[in-house]
């Protein structure tokens, strides 16, 4: 097993009969999905709400019941990896893109229970990655105008194949930016909150309830 799969097993302990399970994206999170099916069959009764498009297909497929989230506002437990944790537990994602529907789930959650390996523990947000941005088709030069006048630096995130731009699951454009001068992250969730255009952007600061960390083997919990 490897330890994805290791922090995978222990998220799914924390699932109770009846609760309504939030489905996070990656590669961390269909170990949790797989899991959390294997679960089901043993006889837990819970309902899913999922991340994205590709999440909601995979669960279905394995048998999980999975809703809108119109339909279940109160999640009970969110699981889904991230892809760098810094100290203070705020966290970088949106590599799969799907950030309006991660920032909902982890707002919504009662828990929100982030897993992954050793190598997501980073000092600062934006060590491995630039900061994925979401912007509405028509307004990205406008945005892109907007953060390079605070520093920031990047431009549109292009799709898989490199022969055009990559799309969300809502329509966006995602701009990847870098803002080498601004070193503290609730400083720059502030601005980016602040930047008419921005749909959503990949800074989750103060939403997490628990960490799980898994290192060759040992799943660590992190409150
Ligand atoms: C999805 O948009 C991201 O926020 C993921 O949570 C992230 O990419 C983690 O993926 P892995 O579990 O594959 O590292």
């Amino acid at each position: 097993m490897n330890d994805k799969q290791a922090v995978a097993m222990a998220a799914v302990q924390l699932v109770e009969a009846d609760m309504i399970v939030g489905l996070g994206t990656g590669s961390t999170a269909n170990y949790f999905i797989e899991a959390l099916a294997a679960r089901q069959q043993q006889g837990l009764r819970i309902t899913t709400v999922a991340s994205s498009h590709i999440s909601m297909i995979k669960a279905q497929a394995m048998g999980l019941t999975v809703l809108s989230i119109s339909q279940c506002p109160d999640v009970d437990l969110y699981v889904d990896g991230a892809d760098e944790i810094s100290p203070d537990h705020s966290l970088l994602k949106g590599r799969g893109y799907d950030l309006v529907m991660e920032k909902l789930l982890a707002k919504a959650a009662k828990q929100f229970v982030v897993v992954g390996d050793h190598s997501k523990w980073v000092p600062a947000l934006g060590t491995h990655f630039p900061i994925p941005i979401e912007v509405m088709p028509f307004a990205w030069q406008a945005v892109k105008k907007s953060l390079q006048a605070i520093g920031g630096e990047g431009d549109l995130r292009p799709n898989v194949a490199k022969d055009g731009l990559c799309m969300t699951s809502h329509g966006s454009l995602v701009l990847d930016m870098r803002f080498p001068q601004i070193t503290d992250h609730r400083a720059l969730n502030a601005l980016l909150n602040n930047t008419p255009g921005v749909v959503e952007h990949g800074i989750f600061t103060g939403l997490v309830t628990q960490v799980l960390i898994a290192d060759q083997g040992v799943v660590t919990a992190h409150a």
